[in-house]
C-alpha cells in the first residue's frame, strides 16, 4: 500500500488537518516531515474541536503510529502541552514516535525570531514569532541542538554554548533576560528529554518498516507549495520546504516510497502575514468571506487576507509537488455568491500578461489578476455526500478547476465536519476503500 503525501497547494491553512484525519483512520502511519508549530490544524470530531501545532493528525487513532520526522523544528514546550492536553481528554498518545534527528526550537530563536521582525519594521514577513526561522538557520549553520542532545547533559551544555557563540551581538539586547541563563536553559531542556524520552525514536527505521511491509503510510505537510523556502514568494516563505520533495528529506524515505502526492486547496485563497497576493479581496466581500469562512489563524489568532481561487499558482503548485490528486475544500463558503471568480492569469503593471507563476518578486508583486467569473449557487451543500447532491453550478466551479489544473478532484468539503466531505468518482477510484469507509462515518 501506498506512501501517501499530502500538501498544502496555496499558502497554507487549507484544511490539510481534516483530510490527514479522514485519510488516517485508514492508516497505518502518519508522519509529519517539516515546519513546527507554526502550523495549526484543527480537527472537528463527534462535535468535539482539536488544535494541533506539532502532533500528527492521526493521534486521535489510538495506538497509530504517529512521527515527528527529522525534518520538523520542535519547541519541546509546546509539544509537552499537546501531550499533556490530549492525555487529559482521553487520548492514546503511547504511538507518538519522535526522530532524535529532529531540531529543537530553544529559547533564544524565538527572541531572535521576534526581534528579525521589529528590525525589518515595514517590510517583516509577519512570521508567527515561533522561532522557525532561527532554528532552521542553526541547523543549516551545523550549531542546532537536536532531540538527541537532550539526552546528555555535557553535550547538550557545550551546544548551547556554541550556538550562542555567534549570536552575541543580536541577543544584546536580551543581555539580562534570565531566558539566556545558560544553566537554566540546560535544565529545562533536560528536564524535556526526559518527558519525551519513550517517544524518542529512529523514527526512518520505523517508517521504512511499515513502507516494507506494505503498510500505508502518509506524510503530512505543513503550510503550502507558496511558503516553500525554494519556491514559493521568498522572502515571504517559511524557513522550511512545504512540498512532496521534503516528504523524503524530513522523513529519510526515498522518492520511489511515494505512490501518490494530494494537494489541498481551499475554493478560494487566504494568506497570512505579507507578501503578495494576487487574487486579494480588500473590500465588503473579502470580510464576508473571513467571516463566514472563519478565517482566522489556528495558530496565532492573526486574520486572514482572503481572495478569489488563483488558478495560476495552483497550477504552478500542482507541478513543483507533481500533484496526482487535489482536495477541494471549504466550497461551501463560497455559497450565495451570484458569481464566483477563478483567476487564470495575471496582468503585471505595464500591461503584460502571465500565464505562469512569475519567478522575479518585483513582477509578481505588481501583478493583479484576471478572472473568469462563472455563476455561483445560492442552495446549502453542508448536507451533500456525492457529487450528485452538489447544485449544477457548484459542479461546473469545480470541473472547471479540474480541467484548467488538469488534476482530478478526489474530494470535496462542505463544512467543517470530518463527515461534511463529498468523495468525487475519481477519489472513489483512488481509495475505494477509503472511500466508502469515510462516506459511512
Ligand atoms: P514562519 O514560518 O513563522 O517563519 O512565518 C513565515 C511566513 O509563513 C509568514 O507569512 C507566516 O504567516 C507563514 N506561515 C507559517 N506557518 C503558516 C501556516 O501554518 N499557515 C499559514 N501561514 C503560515
Amino acid at each position: 500500500m501506498p506512501g501517501i503525501v499530502i500538501v498544502g497547494a496555496q499558502w497554507g491553512d487549507e484544511g490539510k488537518g481534516k483530510i490527514t484525519d479522514l485519510l488516517a483512520e485508514q492508516a497505518d502511519a502518519v508522519v509529519r516531515f517539516q515546519g513546527g508549530n507554526n502550523a495549526g490544524h484543527t480537527i472537528v470530531r463527534n462535535g468535539e474541536t482539536w488544535k494541533l501545532h506539532l502532533m500528527p493528525s492521526g493521534i486521535l487513532y489510538p495506538g497509530k503510529l504517529c512521527v515527528i520526522g527529522n525534518g520538523v523544528v520542535i519547541d519541546p514546550k509546546v509539544l509537552t502541552d499537546e501531550l499533556d492536553e490530549l492525555r487529559r481528554r482521553g487520548v492514546d498518545t503511547s504511538g507518538l514516535k519522535i526522530s532524535a534527528n529532529a531540531h529543537m526550537i530553544m529559547p533564544y530563536h524565538l527572541m531572535l525570531d521576534d526581534a528579525g521582525e521589529a528590525k525589518l519594521g515595514k517590510l517583516k514577513i509577519g512570521t508567527t514569532r515561533r522561532g522557525i526561522g532561527p532554528c532552521y538557520a542553526d541547523k543549516a549553520s551545523r550549531i542546532g541542538i537536536r532531540v538527541q542532545d537532550l539526552l546528555d547533559e555535557k553535550i547538550l551544555k557545550q551546544k548551547i554554548v556554541a550556538a550562542l557563540e555567534p549570536k552575541r551581538l543580536a541577543l544584546r539586547p536580551f543581555a539580562r533576560d534570565p531566558r539566556l541563563d545558560l544553566q537554566a536553559i540546560t535544565e529545562e531542556y533536560l528536564a524535556y528529554g526526559r518527558r519525551l524520552s519513550e517517544h524518542i525514536q529512529d523514527t526512518t527505521r520505523l517508517v521504512w518498516d511499515k513502507l516494507d511491509a506494505g503498510a500505508s503510510v502518509i506524510f503530512e505537510g505543513a503550510q503550502g507549495a507558496l511558503l516553500d523556502l525554494d519556491h514559493g514568494t521568498y522572502p515571504f516563505v517559511t524557513s522550511s520546504n512545504p512540498i512532496a520533495a521534503s516528504a523524503c528529506i524530513g522523513s529519510g524515505v526515498g522518492p520511489k516510497d511515494i505512490d501518490e502526492v494530494w494537494g489541498i486547496t481551499k475554493a478560494y485563497g487566504t494568506r497570512v502575514g505579507s507578501g503578495p497576493f494576487p487574487t486579494e479581496l480588500d473590500g465588503e466581500l473579502g470580510e464576508e468571506l473571513r467571516q463566514r469562512g472563519g478565517e482566522f489563524g489556528t495558530t496565532t489568532g492573526r486574520s486572514r487576507r482572503v481572495g478569489w481561487l488563483d488558478l495560476v499558482a495552483l497550477r504552478y503548485a500542482a507541478r513543483i509537488n507533481s500533484l496526482t490528486a487535489l482536495v477541494v475544500t471549504k466550497l461551501d463558503v463560497l455559497t450565495g455568491l451570484e458569481t464566483v471568480k477563478v483567476c487564470t492569469r495575471y496582468r503585471g503593471e505595464d500591461g503584460a500578461e502571465f500565464d505562469h507563476f512569475p519567478y522575479h518578486q518585483s513582477v509578481l508583486h505588481h501583478t493583479v489578476g484576471e478572472y473568469v467569473e462563472l455563476p455561483g449557487w445560492s442552495e446549502e451543500i453542508g448536507e451533500a455526500r456525492s457529487v450528485d447532491e452538489l447544485p449544477q453550478n457548484a459542479r461546473d466551479y469545480l470541473a472547471f478547476v479540474e480541467q484548467f489544473i488538469g488534476v482530478p478532484v478526489v474530494m470535496v468539503g462542505v463544512g467543517p465536519g470530518r463527515e461534511q466531505t463529498v468523495w468525487t468518482d475519481a477519489g472513489r477510484a483512488t481509495v475505494p476503500g477509503r472511500a466508502s469507509a469515510a462516506q459511512a462515518a
